[in-house]
């Protein structure tokens, strides 16, 4: 859709807990999905935490959204476990906070419970 707006949008395709830090780190990373399903397989978790400081340039924000275990889904990480992930002195301005999800499987809308992350890639030096 981005690509057909003619938005200048480059789309690439690696294994998330491993993308190559880039020269100029990112201003914004959303992960949609991605924390939780690495952790409901217990793959990798803490190499793809490890490197979100990386990728992202002091100041810069982190959003993730991930499915909360209150969605009943018998999986899922709350706002505890979330915000334990940003630890200073990497990141601040870490606030967490429920929203609902509507995901489409097939024809069908699934509303899930939800948690939204927001953090701040803390300057350099902190
Ligand atoms: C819950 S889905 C979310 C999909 C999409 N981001 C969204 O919000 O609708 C999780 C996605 O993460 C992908 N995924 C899981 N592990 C991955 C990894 N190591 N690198 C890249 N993608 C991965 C899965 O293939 C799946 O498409």
């Amino acid at each position: 859709k981005a690509a057909g707006a003619g938005l200048p949008v480059r789309f690439e395709v690696c294994d998330a807990t491993a993308i190559p830090v880039p020269p100029v780190p990112y201003d914004s990373v959303f992960d949609s999905g991605l924390l939780h399903s690495l952790d409901r397989r217990g793959a990798a978790v803490r190499d793809y935490l490890a490197l979100l400081p990386r990728l992202t340039a002091p100041g810069g924000a982190v959003f993730v959204l991930a499915v909360s275990p209150e969605a009943g889904e018998g999986w899922g990480l709350d706002a505890g476990t979330l915000r334990a992930a940003f630890p200073e002195p990497d990141w601040t301005h870490v606030t967490v906070e429920p929203v609902d999800v509507l995901a489409r499987v097939g024809r069908a809308d699934l509303h899930l419970a939800a948690n939204l992350l927001r953090a701040t890639r803390a300057p350099s030096g902190l």
